[in-house]
């Protein structure tokens, strides 16, 4: 098989480059290891900046999301009891949709489906090849066959825990990490919403966040040990956590449903440096990780992939390789400013263990300074909704 641009992973990355490809006339083929159905149905996160909405708008897969998601023009801080309101419209004058993860996949697998795109479900092995020659290719198990696709790039779409990061020679690799010593409990209950708009809640217990899905499905999530378990958790002390770290002095309390999905995500931040390798080009999680307390993890794959067919579309059309051979400083310049924003976010609203009690004022200090200072709201407003120019 022959193809233009090999892709290795179908999440949102690998999905919308290669269907904003197909859209500029450029071929790919794209490998992914789970099935169809599990890549549909895996809950993740789901607040989508401006910019992610306009793109997956160019890719034509925007008309769901519109008709669906919520607009949120603001989001709430909570802490010492009450609750703050970081409005983010009139601060920068963009917002925020909330529009789950697996429903953006749906639209990108149905899109690429129906414009006939080879997308290989359920693929194993992959393994890449010759990627400091021209002719680089893929190798991968499909219905129990060998299979060997030769392309021009091969992209790395597949994750964090996917196989191209490792296909760079390590000398060439520098990887930054951060493991935190805290995961996020995440719940999905039937309910009404607790709040017209997401609340960050930081409490002597650790972090909590109420989120939403639609009008009939919340997502909420607490800070807890990464290592705990599920079953230990049953609905009651879930909720009695919730109230605890959310409810505010004034009465406004979470509201409770039937909890019909739990689970536990560990927290990292992470970023591979360089994001290239000869033919090689890693994009999203493959690349970097943020945790998810600024939501900018689907974010930042978008934006990669933004960059990334801007690239490809300028050699593919006119031969040129300078925005490809910029492509890992351009993007890590703006990676950089998401990863910072994410982990001051999540050091300013953790019960972080290690703090002193002095350490664990000087976080409700900054949340009344964000909270009352203009410029200071401005700064995490613009952060947040990705308006920061890098
Ligand atoms: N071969 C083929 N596919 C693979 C391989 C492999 N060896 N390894 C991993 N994959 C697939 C995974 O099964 C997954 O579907 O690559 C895909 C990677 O998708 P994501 O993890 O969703 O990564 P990305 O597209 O970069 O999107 C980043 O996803 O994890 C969230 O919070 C993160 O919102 C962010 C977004
Ligand atoms: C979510 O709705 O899943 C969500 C929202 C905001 C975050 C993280 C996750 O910061």
């Amino acid at each position: 098989m022959r193809t233009q641009v090999g892709i290795i992973g179908a999440g949102p990355a690998g999905l919308l480059l290669s269907h904003l490809l197909h859209l500029r006339g450029i071929d790919s083929v794209v490998l992914e290891r789970r099935g169809r159905d599990e890549i549909e149905s895996t809950i993740r996160a789901g607040v989508l900046e401006q910019g992610t909405m306009d793109l997956l708008t160019e890719a034509g897969v925007g008309e769901r999301m519109k008709a669906e998601g919520a607009v949120h023009h603001g989001f709430e801080l909570a802490f010492e009891g009450q609750r703050r309101r970081i409005d983010l419209t009139g601060l920068t004058g963009k917002s925020i949709t909330v529009y789950a993860q697996h429903e953006v996949l749906k639209d990108l697998v149905a899109a690429r489906v129906a414009a006939g795109g080879k997308v290989f479900f359920n693929v194993s092995d992959t393994s890449i090849h010759g990627i400091e020659t021209d002719h680089p290719s893929l190798r991968f198990v499909y219905e129990g066959e060998p299979h060997e696709v030769q392309c021009d790039y091969v992209i790395g779409c597949d994750g964090f825990h996917g196989v191209s990061r490792a296909a760079i020679p390590a000398v060439r690799r520098e990887d930054y990490e951060r493991v935190f010593p805290f995961g996020w409990f995440g719940i999905l209950v039937e309910a009404p919403p607790s709040s017209d708009e997401l609340i960050y809640a930081r409490h002597e217990r650790g972090f909590a966040l109420v989120s939403t899905r639609s009008p009939n499905v919340q997502r909420m999530y607490f800070q807890c040990d990464p290592a705990d378990s599920v079953d230990r958790w049953s609905d009651d002390r879930i909720w009695s956590e919730l109230h605890a770290r959310v409810d505010s002095s004034d009465g406004q309390h979470v509201v409770e449903g039937r909890i019909f999905q739990k689970n536990i995500v560990g927290m990292r931040s992470f970023v591979s440096a360089t994001m290239q390798h000869g033919r090689l080009f890693l994009a999203g999680d493959a690349a970097h990780i943020v945790p998810p307390t600024g939501a900018k993890g689907l974010n930042l794959a978008v934006a990669d992939v933004r960059v990334l067919t801007a690239a490809l579309v300028a050699f593919y059309k006119e031969g040129r390789t300078d925005l490809l051979d910029a492509y890992s400083e351009t993007a890590l310049r703006r990676i950089w400013r998401a990863e910072h924003f994410s982990y001051w976010m999540t050091r300013m609203m953790h019960r972080l263990d290690d703090a002193s009690p002095f350490e664990q004022r000087l976080q409700v200090a900054e949340l009344e300074h964000v909270t009352t200072s203009r410029a200071a709201a401005t700064a995490m407003a613009e952060n947040y909704v990705g308006a920061v120019a890098v």
